[in-house]
C-alpha cells in the first residue's frame, strides 16, 4: 500500500480562498476590515518567524494585522493593560499573544485578561472549558485545522479509534476534547506512557504531537490507519522533519501528512478563519 498523501497547502488554498469571500462580504454588508492584534514580548527568532507568516496570512486574504512589539522586560501589569487597551478597541478583532512569554509571566493569567469573543487561538480558559460541554466560541488552530484535513478527505470519525500522542495544552488535549464531541473513541499518550506501540496500533486515526523526531515508524500504525503528523522537528542540518518515520509509514497507512506542507498551513489559515468569524460576530 502507498498512503494517499493529505497536502495541507492544498486544503489552506481552498479555505483561505473562501476566507478572502467572507472578507469581502464582511466589507460590503457591514463596512468592516477584519483586524488581527499579535502581541510579541522579547526577541524569541522562532516566534518572529511565527508572527511575521501570520502577518503575511493575514495581508493574503485582506485581514489587517498590527504586531505590538514589546520589551523582554515588560512587566505583568503593562502587558495586561495593553491587552485591556485591545479588548476595548472596537477596531479590534482578534488577539493572540505569541507564546512562549519570558518566564516573569503567568501564562495563564496573561491569557485570561484576552477578552473571550476576541480570543482567536482558542487558548483562554473559557474557550477551553467550552472545548469540554461543546459550547466554545473559538477552537484552538491546530486541531480545528486537524479536524478540517479529516473531513475534507473524507475520513469518517464517529465511532473510530483515535491515538492522539502528545498531551499539551495546545494540541494534544484540545485534539482530545474535539474527537469526543464526534464521537470518537480516544485514547491520549504522552511521555509517561508504558509500550506506546500498544496504543498507537489501535488506531484508525493516529494524530502525532509529541515533539520527538521519528518517534512513529511503521511497525507501530495499523494497516491502513490514518497518520497526522503535527511534529515540527530541525534535523543537524536545519531541514524539517515531522514526529512520523514518513516514508517507512506511507507504505502503511492509507493516507498521511507530509512535513512541511501538512498541517502547517493549516494552522495558520484556521486563525484566519476565526479572525473573521471574530469579526463577523462583532459586526452581526
Ligand atoms: N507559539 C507556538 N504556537 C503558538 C500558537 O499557536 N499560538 C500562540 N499564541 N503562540 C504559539
Amino acid at each position: 500500500m502507498s498512503a494517499r498523501i493529505l497536502d495541507g497547502r492544498d486544503i489552506a488554498r481552498d479555505i483561505r480562498a473562501e476566507t478572502s469571500l467572507r472578507v469581502a462580504d464582511l466589507a460590503a454588508s457591514a463596512g468592516v476590515v477584519p483586524h488581527l492584534v499579535v502581541i510579541l514580548v522579547g526577541e524569541n527568532p522562532a516566534s518572529r518567524v511565527y508572527v511575521e507568516n501570520k502577518a503575511r496570512a493575514c495581508a493574503q486574504v485582506g485581514i489587517k494585522s498590527t504586531l505590538v512589539r514589546l520589551d523582554v522586560g515588560i512587566s505583568a501589569q503593562e502587558l495586561i493593560c495593553e491587552i485591556e487597551r485591545l479588548n476595548r478597541s472596537p477596531d479590534v478583532h482578534g488577539i493572540l499573544v505569541q507564546l512562549p512569554l519570558p518566564p516573569h509571566h503567568d501564562i495563564q493569567a496573561v491569557l485570561r485578561t484576552i477578552s473571550i469573543h476576541k480570543d482567536v487561538d482558542g487558548f483562554h480558559l473559557y474557550n477551553v472549558g467550552g472545548l469540554v460541554v461543546g459550547k466554545t466560541i473559538f477552537s484552538p488552530c491546530t486541531p480545528y485545522g486537524v479536524m478540517r484535513m479529516l473531513d475534507h478527505a473524507a475520513i469518517p470519525v464517529e465511532g473510530r479509534n483515535v491515538t492522539i500522542v502528545g498531551a499539551s495544552n495546545i494540541v494534544g488535549k484540545p485534539m482530545a476534547l474535539m474527537m469526543m464531541a464526534r464521537e470518537a473513541t480516544v485514547s491520549v499518550c504522552h511521555a509517561k506512557t508504558r509500550d506506546l506501540a500498544q496504543y498507537t496500533i489501535l488506531a484508525d486515526i493516529l494524530i502525532v504531537a509529541a515533539g520527538v523526531p521519528k518517534l512513529i515508524g511503521a511497525q507501530m500504525v495499523r494497516t491502513g490507519a490514518a497518520v497526522i503528523d503535527v511534529g515540527i522537528n530541525r534535523d543537524p542540518q536545519g531541514k524539517l522533519q515531522g514526529d512520523v518515520d514518513f516514508d517507512a509509514v506511507r507504505t502503511k497507512a492509507s493516507c498521511i501528512t507530509p512535513v512541511p506542507g501538512g498541517v502547517g498551513p493549516m494552522t495558520v489559515t484556521m486563525l484566519l478563519v476565526n479572525t473573521v468569524s471574530a469579526a463577523e460576530r462583532i459586526a452581526a
